[in-house]
Formats: C-alpha cells, structure tokens, sequence
C-alpha cells in the first residue's frame, strides 16, 4: 500500500513537471518570435523589414518573399536554422555571390526588421504578398 501511493505520488509530480515544461516551452516560443503579426499586418520592424527587403532587392535573388529561386537559397529554409547572428553576418559581410550590404544603409539600419520579416515568413506565421503596418 505504502508502495503503490508512492507510485501514484511519482507519477502525479512527473504530470505536472511535464505541463510545467510544455508551458514553459510555449512562452519560449512566444518570447523568441521577433515579430508580431494579425493577418497581413505586422508590426513596425518587419514591416520595414519587408519593404527593405523588396527595395533593396534581395527579392530579385531570393525571390518575392524569400522562397528563393533555381539558382539561389530559399532564406525560409535557411532560418529554420541560421541564427539571427549567422544571418546578420551573410547579409553585411556577404559569401560568395551573395553581396556584402555593409554599407548599405537602408540594409544596416533595417537588419533587425529583415530578420524579423524572414524570420516570420520562415515560421509560416507572415503570409506571402502585400503586407501592412499594424498600428
Ligand atoms: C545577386 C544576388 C543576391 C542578392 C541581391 C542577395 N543575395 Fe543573399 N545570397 C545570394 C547567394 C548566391 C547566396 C549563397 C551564398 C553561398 O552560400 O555561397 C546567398 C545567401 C544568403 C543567405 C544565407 C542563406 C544560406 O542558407 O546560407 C542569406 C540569409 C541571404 N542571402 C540574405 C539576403 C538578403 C537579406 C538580401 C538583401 C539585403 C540578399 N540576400 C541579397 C545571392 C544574393
């Protein structure tokens, strides 16, 4: 008797650990997201993250919203796993054929927005297509 409510006490801390852990994992989730976005509206930084990315034309490469293209990478696959580092570093410094934007200021000042934006399209969370500022 001793053992088996032992068992069941086990079993009842290890239940709640797992829901303390899912829940935790959730707002990690929800914290890590670097944008906000209803719809297609998003906030401020990925907006202008989206416009850069049109402007300045990453888009003639990597395609209208970063799906990419034959002959260059789809950038919704790569941040599945490039860190916000990784990608900062590829777009400033460049790699191969792709174009260092280091001085580039429209890129420099708007690297946050660009992540956040293809950070978002990656996550499937931005739709493709015109998008607008949330207010
Ligand atoms: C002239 C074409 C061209 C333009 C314009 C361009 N890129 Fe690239 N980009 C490339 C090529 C080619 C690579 C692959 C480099 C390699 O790994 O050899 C690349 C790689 C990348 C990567 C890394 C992808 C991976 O999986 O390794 C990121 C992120 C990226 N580009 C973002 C951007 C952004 C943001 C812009 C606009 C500011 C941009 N690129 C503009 C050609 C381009």
């Amino acid at each position: 008797m001793a053992n088996w409510s032992r068992t069941k006490i086990n079993s009842v801390i290890v239940a709640a650990g797992c829901a303390f852990l899912m829940a935790s994992a959730q707002t990690a989730r929800a914290e890590e997201a670097p944008y906000k976005v209803e719809g297609n509206k998003v906030d401020s930084a990925a907006f202008k993250g989206y416009q850069t990315y049109k402007r300045q034309r990453c888009e003639t490469c990597h395609g209208q919203t970063g799906e990419g293209s034959a002959a260059f990478p789809n950038l919704l696959t790569s941040l599945k796993t490039k860190s916000k580092e990784e990608f900062k570093t590829i777009v400033l410094e460049g790699k191969n054929a792709m174009p260092a934007h280091k001085n580039n200021k429209a890129v420099v000042d708007n690297i946050d927005g660009l992540y956040a934006y293809l950070k978002g399209r990656s996550d499937g969370a931005i739709p493709a297509g015109e998008l607008e500022e949330l207010k």
